[in-house]
This record gives C-alpha cells, structure tokens and sequence, in this order.
C-alpha cells in the first residue's frame, strides 16, 4: 500500500513524509528525487532544457516505475495531480492525503525554501504562483481521501493527524474486507 501526501509547494509535505515514514517504519520515495537521479538533471534544468510537459510526463513515468505491492510513503511534486491519470494511480494504490496549507503560509515557507526544485516560482512570479495556487486546490480535494486543514501544527503534528486518519481508513477497509 501506498500512503501519498499531496499538497501545493511548500506545504510541507517532505517533513510530514519524513517523520511518518519514521513512525510507521516505512520507506519514503520522493519522487522529484528519483526523477532527478534517472534524469541526472535537477528538476530546474530538466523544466529549463526540456520543459513542463516533458517534466509533467516524467513524473508519470516514475510512478509506473514504482513497485506497486510495496508499503510506502509517497512524497511527490505538487503539480503531480495536474495529471489526472498519475492522480488515478495515486487512489488506486492507497490513501491520500491532502496538506491543505493557507497561501499566506505557503508563502512565506516558499522563500525559504531552496529554488532548485521549484522553478515554476521563478518563471511565474508571486501573483502566477498565487492564480496556480488557487487553481489547483479544486485538483487536490478531487483527487485525496483526507484533507488535513490545519497543519500550522508542525511536521510531527500533522504526521500523527495523518496516522490517526489511516487507522481509520484500514478499519474501514478490513470491515469492508475488500481493496480498492
Ligand atoms: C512542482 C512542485 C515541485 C517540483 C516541481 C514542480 C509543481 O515539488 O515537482 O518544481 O508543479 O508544483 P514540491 O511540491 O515538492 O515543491
């Protein structure tokens, strides 16, 4: 089963990741990292030299490539549910969780944040980034099973939401006894 954290750049997702897959001792795959090291690019050259789209295909290409009777935690790029089918294989695998993180925390977490990963900061500005913001939360709800809201909380904090909310799930999947 796959445990995927979605959720807008700089909603922490990486943190989350981290510390759930130290709790539930399970490995965490970031995507971004495994396209850059297939690529041997970092995700800044490969949106410079190859573009968004072929980003976009290589994200999906990933995802195929992952094993799919693993137990994992699942960290990928924001803009991965901008794929319907990539966001289909997400469901299909297992939960997924949605950092809904206000703009204004965005925000201010993105500047901080390295700039590597994160071209589209650079190439659309604050008020691009804030319009694709606002557009793509109607893809996160459709496309998680649990919205987390408020996860101003901390890493640590949100991570035991997320664990509370699996527990949930898992009962309702074995009182249902079926997988999805
Ligand atoms: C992107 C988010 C980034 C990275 C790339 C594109 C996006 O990942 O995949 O820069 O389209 O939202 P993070 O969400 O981990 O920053």
């Amino acid at each position: 089963m796959w445990i995927t954290l979605t959720g807008f750049m700089g909603s922490g997702k990486s943190s989350v990741a981290r510390h759930l897959g130290t709790e539930l001792g399970l490995p965490v795959v970031d995507l971004d990292a495994c396209i850059a090291a297939q690529a041997g690019l970092s995700i800044a050259e490969i949106f410079a030299e190859q573009g968004e789209a072929a980003f976009r295909r290589l994200e999906l290409e990933q995802l195929r490539r992952l094993d799919v009777d693993e137990d994992l935690i699942l960290d990928p790029g924001g803009g991965l549910v901008e794929t319907l089918e990539a966001a289909e294989v997400l469901r299909r695998r297992g939960p997924v969780f949605w950092l809904d993180v206000r703009w204004d925390q965005v925000r201010s977490r993105l500047r901080g944040l390295e700039a590597d990963r994160r071209p589209l900061v650079a190439r659309l500005g604050w008020p691009g980034v804030e319009e694709l913001y606002r557009r793509r939360l109607v893809r996160y709800a459709r496309s998680a099973d649990f919205r987390l809201g408020s996860v101003e909380a901390g890493p640590e904090d949100t991570a035991r939401q997320v664990r509370l909310k699996l527990n949930a799930w898992q009962a309702l999947r074995t009182a249902e006894g079926g997988v999805r």
